[in-house]
């Protein structure tokens, strides 16, 4: 109880707060290009490790993850991986999906990072989640949903007290919110939610759809697509689907291939 109430509070300021406001800090210039790629190899280690340990997503400490926001990265994936070792994959690829669109929507170098950080990290809070509620075998209940729909909020309460973070909380909070309103958890609509949000979900739902679950198999890609097309204007930015279709299209046989050997794509 104790929890959720700091929960309520945290989230009801981040939720008030429109797209607009969020603003790339002089603080936030800390966030280089040098230890984002730490973070990349880190993760490129892990998942080439994955095959062969599933206790741990990075094995032993490698010397070239060393910054201090790289190893917090990479500490919070690793903790989301002890937690679901399946959320924690399903957001490496998410970012690899993100870094695609944004590259595809020419966004510049400040946003791309901030979308790929967003990305790795946009279903941390999912560690607030019940394992009979994360891992269930089956749909959700209603009730059960509801409980899930907190884990945005949940994600901005564990990433808060990081301040280098500042810049990303909206985009993490904001990554289920569709473009006609009828998202969660505030139902923004159309520019009121962030731009880095959007490009999220489309990564998101990609991966969502792509691969399968115990009680459904993945979608094939040519039906993702399908979804993109009839979603345009609805559940997605009408810009951001063009461009996701586009990308689809231009590698759905890399990852096909990707996918029948059971690996992300990147
Ligand atoms: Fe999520
Ligand atoms: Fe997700």
């Amino acid at each position: 109880m104790k929890r959720k109430h700091a929960t309520r509070s945290r989230s009801s300021a981040l939720l008030e707060q429109p797209a607009t406001v969020w603003r790339h800090s002089q603080r936030n210039r800390v966030i280089e290009d040098a230890w984002l790629t730490d973070v990349s190899v880190g993760l490129k280690v892990g998942f080439d490790r994955e095959t062969h340990s599933t206790t741990s997503l990075f094995g032993p400490r490698n010397k070239l993850v060393r910054s201090p926001q790289a190893e917090t990265i990479l500490g919070l994936i690793s903790a989301l991986n002890a937690k679901d070792p399946y959320t924690a994959r399903h957001s490496i690829r998410v970012e690899s999906y993100a870094r695609c669109i944004a590259k595809r929507l020419k966004l510049g170098p400040e946003i791309t990072k901030m979308i790929r950080i967003a990305a790795l990290l946009h279903d941390i809070g999912k560690i607030g989640i019940a394992d009979s509620i994360l891992t269930k075998k089956g749909p959700l209940t209603e009730t059960e949903f509801e409980t899930m729909k907190e884990h945005p909020a949940l994600g901005a309460s564990i990433l808060g007290p990081i301040h280098f973070m500042d810049p990303l909380l909206p985009l993490v909070v904001h990554h289920h919110e569709w473009f006609d309103g009828n998202g969660y958890p505030a139902g923004l609509s159309a520019d009121a939610i962030p731009f880095g949000a959007k490009v999220i979900q489309a990564a998101d739902c990609v991966d969502a759809m792509m691969w399968p679950r115990s009680y459904r198999t993945g979608f094939p890609i040519s039906k993702i697509i399908t979804e993109f097309e009839e979603g345009s204007g609805s559940q997605f930015d009408p810009n951001i689907a063009r461009i996701t279709i586009e990308w689809l299209h231009e590698y759905s046989a890399i990852m096909e291939s990707q996918l029948a050997k059971g690996a992300g794509y990147d």
